[in-house]
């Protein structure tokens, strides 16, 4: 049996992953991140996240502790949230986006250096609205996974295909390269602390969800993937969250699937007792 524990900067528990070895049992983390996108207004964003603090604490508390939830606002809101986590032990803060380069005269854009500076804890890497209207090369994702290490933060790096190229039968490929160019430079200590989210283009925002054998699938390739670069423990230890379309209604079913870890939520975060709802689906 084997324990990881890491540690943030300021020496706290960061994260924790149990890997049984003898009777091939494998814990992964549970994770169910909220993307919020351009949504909400302060006022607005000060309530959802009391309401999904409010109903985690009654709700999730004692029996689903092993669920992690971060909450991802837009920058503007990160400060505000923050501060209304008080002692929630298994809610985090993501931020949505980061800048690929360290500092200077880069007007508008956010650093690294500045969202440690608010504790920001995750920071969703390569999600695919980014990679399409703000044109996000596999490359440029790969700088800010470093930057985002470097600051001691955990990436949730996004892939995902679009339905062109699931037609043609060439989305486990796509993804893989993925992966592999915005990835694997990592070293396997840097590695671990990498978040996975699959979303399908062509299920984000759509109400079509992929099927969970759609999900299973990729979920797999994916793991095979990571394992035939960093090792099989490696790869058995990392979360892989499922986005598109994920709402109370489906999550048992796509996070009964064995590679799936949980999910990253756009529409359905924004409602606290849907987003909840979400997190007791496992
Ligand atoms: P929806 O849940 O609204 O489909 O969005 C998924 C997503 O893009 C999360 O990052």
């Amino acid at each position: 049996m084997e324990f990881s524990v890491f540690f943030n900067k300021k020496k706290e528990k960061f994260y924790f992953k149990i890997h049984l070895n003898s009777n091939q049992t494998i814990m992964r983390q549970k994770i169910v991140a909220g993307n919020w996108k351009m949504n909400l207004t302060k006022e607005e964003a000060q309530s959802l996240t009391s309401e999904i603090v409010g109903i985690n604490n009654d709700e999730l508390g004692t029996n689903q502790q092993d669920v992690k939830l971060i909450l991802c606002p837009p920058f503007i809101h990160i400060s505000t949230i923050k501060s209304l986590f008080k002692s929630t032990k298994n809610i985090y803060l993501g931020a949505q986006n980061i800048a690929s380069q360290d500092k200077g005269a880069y007007t508008g854009e956010i650093s690294a250096e500045m969202l440690s500076s608010y504790q920001v804890e995750y920071v969703i890497i390569g999600h695919s609205e980014r990679r399409q209207y703000f044109e996000e090369t596999n490359q440029e994702i790969a700088q800010k996974i470093d930057l985002t290490l470097s600051k001691n933060m955990l990436p949730i790096f996004c892939c995902g295909e679009t339905l062109e190229l699931r037609k043609k039968g060439n989305h486990i490929d796509f993804i893989k390269n993925q992966i592999s160019e915005s990835l694997f430079h990592l070293s396997n200590s840097d590695f671990e602390k990498v978040v996975i989210a699959y979303e399908p283009i062509w299920a984000i925002g759509t109400g079509k969800t992929a099927s969970s054998q759609q999900a299973q699938e990729m979920h797999a390739e994916i793991r095979k993937h990571i394992a035939s670069k960093f090792g099989q423990q490696i790869a058995d230890q990392t979360s892989i969250l499922y986005g598109g379309s994920c709402k109370p209604n489906n999550a048992k079913e796509i996070f009964a699937c064995p590679d799936v870890d949980g999910g990253l939520i756009g529409g359905a975060a924004l409602k606290s007792r849907d987003f909840v709802e979400i997190a007791k689906s496992f």
